[in-house]
């Protein structure tokens, strides 16, 4: 069944009050539900009213009070007929219905982790707890009465504020949950079990006191300051540069070591992976920090963009997720403290961007950010939606300026508070606020694929004039013959020995453009699309010599960094070693003492193996790791002396500091451990077993393990030994143990890693239905270990369906998730490509195939 976006239609009814009445036991939960029904903005006379419902025992139905028997039942509905009044008035529905949280693998719905409760309902997962209209445009206010047996279920949360808590004679307990602002089903939550909490009172700009909370198990409170410290400052950020405040007198957050995706932003009481709550220096690396700041403030402002104002349907998922990914995004650059820290933020945003999202844009699943059609919403929660989508909302930042996004932001909110809407109404928003026309602009909704823009430059000495030649070229992949153009905001500087020349935005809006800069007295070298100001390929022919200067000199530390990034592509995919001017151009920068040492970090860090297929007509996966490898490898011999005075001068002494300047040292420092392990592996083995066992925080320790590891040296087995034993009773480290064999690259002999993985598959700690535990094994090994999943026997392939399949019958986000690894088998040389289709064959001819999977599956098949 396939859902398309044209053929919306608003509610035939809608809800104004729910109750719920759930008394939580693992193996029948029962679920009463009183909803109060109005007729819709799209109602006619006697039409039946039709709630969705899945994996649910039904037991009885009430109409205004009384037992109704007009109704029909489907797996997947519950469809009432002879409503009172032709269902023209306001009238209330009851219903009892059971499920089994026990029983829920899938994680959507109500389900049971640990021996706790959580519930996770975007996008459809509602349906799973109660009958009910499920969809976003249906908003309603919630009362919720949740009871349990107390010795089990001591904690008993839901959204908005508490209202009585009460004991009863059997040993249960309730407690009523009431939720002051309307809300659609999806942002329902709620949480029972043994938990506690750490709280903090802060006062918001109106001057009211708020309670804030972060609830996990008893022995994981000590890792909870981290996501505290993060939720402060989020939302004080919140206030200042949005003007947006918290709206609840109490906020919570849950942390649960089973759960779908990252985190959940519901009503008051967000449900976090406790991947990004839990952080102790010992047990997370700077990266886990970094994460966690940036998802706390993902869930936390989603509180205005997405709950506050809300999608109208799924189709709209982007008007949500990409404006609060780059709120993030520009939340967490703040954070860095610095100028050259934003920089840094968004080199790993775009390097995220590219690695990602520019395959699947080019791939089977293509999309636009908002998308026209679907069979499982689940599948559409993509880095084109989140990421893609973060870059369109970026532009009109780029397009109107700091404070014309502001006006827009504050005319949506004053608009829509309340609403449930689409894309067009945030584009009309910031349209209005600004005076301007974004007609065009709209184009960025609607088509999916990455536009290519080449640049032809010249410059004419006599008359000291510089002309540039824009051109944009729709996205190859794109079926629409009559692709739109897009409005495409490119900012750019000519660079010359006297700095004499602005920064200035071109703005391409028709296929192709000039620009003429007069008064230009020696010829520039030109610095485009700065700050990667629109989400392009940019096909610009520019020499090495122009590169080296722009890696050396430009101001645009994006673009510094991304000159290095192509010179080093180009000359990798040539099978080249770095050149004497390139190895000279990387150490002045690594010996620069006014460099952020981040900056140096990500300007060393070679492009992504699935970055450079992106560059190939017909990939041989074999061929670009060993190009790769031999050119880090050169990287690591030409400048062993600076990499040896890095790894001194990068030390961190004193207590471990999350903050960005230290992070960015131990960046460096541990980058310069690999690179010296990379070339000289005999002498510098024994100091990254010495940083592994001396080492007080994750990030120096899994930094020295991970050296130890990828050069396969012989000390690699017993540091691995050591380290289980030694976190074997915490989960994420021991993922992070799962996931750092599972991604090792070949060493010698690359089949051993496939065998190593289905080692790890029959550890006692593995476990088939946690799905943070699954991606640290299967996907790491299929989707991020290219060179050792990429195997001329299709050894490899044949292990992802066979996985697919296996995880399928659990859970099928996770399933089509790893069902995703073979989108781009087109681009592969043979025998890669026949292999792979092969097993994407295999997984087709399955008769139990979720939708989810199905959908991934024969996109890839290209029915
Ligand atoms: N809205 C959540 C977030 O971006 C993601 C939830 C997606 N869940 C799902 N089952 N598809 O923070
Ligand atoms: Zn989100």
């Amino acid at each position: 069944q396939s859902f398309n976006r044209l053929k919306y239609l608003p509610p035939y009814y809608t809800l104004s009050q729910v109750e719920l009445d759930i008394a939580l036991d693992p193996a029948r939960t029962i679920v009463k539900s009183r909803l109060e029904v109005l007729p819709g903005p799209n109602h006619e006379a006697g039409l039946p009213l039709v709630l969705q419902g899945q994996e649910l025992e039904f037991v009885s139905l009430r109409i205004n009070g009384e037992a109704h028997r007009q109704f029909e039942l489907t797996p997947l509905t519950l469809t009432i007929h002879a409503l009172p009044h032709d269902g023209c008035q306001a009238f209330s529905v009851e219903i009892i219905c059971v499920c089994i949280p026990e029983k829920n693998t899938s994680l959507m719905g109500l389900y049971v982790s640990n021996g706790n409760f959580f519930t996770q309902c975007e996008a459809e997962g509602f349906r799973k707890i109660t009958y009910f209209l499920d969809r976003p445009d249906v908003m309603a206010r919630y009362r919720v009465i949740l009871r349990a047996r107390e010795a089990e279920y001591p904690v008993l949360l839901s959204n908005g504020n508490l209202l009585s808590t009460e004991k009863l004679a059997n040993g249960w307990h309730t407690a009523i949950w009431e939720d002051p602002f309307p809300k659609p089903a999806y942002l329902f939550a709620l949480v029972a079990g043994k938990l506690e909490c750490i709280e903090e009172t802060i006062t918001t700009s109106s001057g009211a006191k708020k309670l804030l909370q972060i609830w996990v198990e008893s022995h994981d409170l000590k890792k909870t300051r981290h996501a505290m410290d993060s939720l402060i400052a989020s939302i004080y950020w919140d206030e200042k540069r949005y003007g947006l405040e918290l709206d609840l007198e109490r906020f919570m957050i849950v942390a649960v070591g089973d759960f779908n995706m990252g985190a959940m932003e519901n009503k008051g009481l967000n449900i976090f992976n406790t991947k990004y709550v839990l952080a102790q220096a010992e047990t997370a690396t700077d990266a886990d920090f970094a994460n966690i700041e940036s998802v706390v403030a993902h869930e936390y402002f989603h509180n205005w963009t997405g709950n506050r104002v809300t999608c109208r349907d799924w189709f709209q998922l982007s008007l949500k997720e990409g404006l609060t990914v780059f709120r993030d995004q520009e939340f967490s650059a703040d954070q860095m403290g610095s100028e050259s820290g934003r920089a840094v933020k968004r080199i790993e945003d775009v390097r995220l961007l590219r690695q990602l999202q520019f395959p699947e844009d080019a791939g089977p699943m293509a999309h636009p950010i908002r998308p026209d059609e679907y069979q499982e919403i689940n599948n559409f929660y993509t880095v084109t939606v989140y990421e893609k989508g973060a870059e369109v909302v970026r532009m009109y930042q780029t397009l109107l300026g700091r404070e014309g996004f502001r006006k827009g932001m504050d005319l949506y909110f004053k608009r829509h508070d309340g609403q449930a809407v689409t894309c067009e109404d945030f584009l009309m928003a910031m349209a209005d606020a600004n005076g301007c026309d974004l007609e065009q602009f709209k184009n960025w909704y609607g088509q999916a694929g990455t536009p290519t823009v080449s640049v032809v430059e010249s410059y004419n000495a006599a008359k000291k004039e510089y002309q540039v030649t824009v051109t944009q070229h729709p996205p190859a992949n794109v079926k629409n013959k009559d692709t739109k153009l897009f409005h495409i905001p490119l900012a750019m500087r000519l660079l010359t020995p006297a700095g004499d020349q602005q920064e200035s935005l071109l703005e391409l809006t028709q296929e192709s453009q000039t620009w003429t800069f007069p008064d230009v007295e020696t010829r520039p070298v030109l610095s485009i699309n700065r700050n990667f100001s629109a989400p392009i390929k940019l096909d610009f022919d520019q020499s090495e010599a122009d590169l080296l200067t722009l890696f050396s000199s430009d101001d645009d530390a994006f673009n510094r960094w991304e000159a290095g990034q192509k010179l080093a592509m180009q000359m990798i995919l040539q099978g080249r070693l770095p050149d004497a001017a390139l190895i000279s151009a990387y150490r002045d920068l690594l010996m620069d003492p006014a460099l952020d040492p981040a900056f140096k970090d990500l300007a060393l860090t070679l492009p992504a193996e699935t970055y450079l297929y992106e560059q190939c007509v017909s990939v041989d996966p074999q061929k670009i790791y060993v190009a790769r490898r031999a050119f880090r490898k050169a990287i690591a011999r030409e400048l062993r002396m600076e990499w040896a005075s890095l790894y001194q001068q990068m030390q961190t002494p004193g207590p471990f500091n999350p903050d960005a300047a230290s992070a960015g040292k131990r960046a460096l420092k541990n980058l310069a451990l690999s690179m010296l392990l990379e070339a000289d592996p005999l002498i510098w083995s024994p100091m990254a077993v010495n940083q592994y066992r001396n080492a007080d925080n994750m990030t120096d320790r899994y930094a020295a393990l991970a050296a130890l590891v990828i050069q396969g040296s012989s000390s690699a087995v017993a540091c691995l030994e050591d380290f289980y034993a030694h976190f074997a009773d915490d989960p994420l480290v021991i993922d992070k143990w799962f996931s750092l064999q599972a991604s090792r690259p070949p060493v010698t002999d690359a089949v051993a890693t496939l065998s190593d993985v289905r080692r790890l598959q029959g550890h006692e700690a593995f476990r088939m239905n946690n799905p943070n535990r699954v991606r640290s094994v299967i996907h790491a090994f299929c989707m991020n270990n290219p060179a050792s999943f990429h195997q001329m026997d299709g050894s490899g392939y044949a292990f992802w369906a066979e996985s697919v399949l296996a995880l399928d019958a659990i859970n099928p986000q996770v399933a089509a998730r790893l069902a995703r690894g073979l989108d781009r088998w087109k681009q592969f040389a043979q025998p890669y490509q026949s292999l792979m289709r092969a097993a994407l064959e295999r997984v087709a001819e399955s008769e139990t195939l979720s939708a989810d999977v199905k959908e991934v599956i024969l996109k890839a098949l290209g029915d």
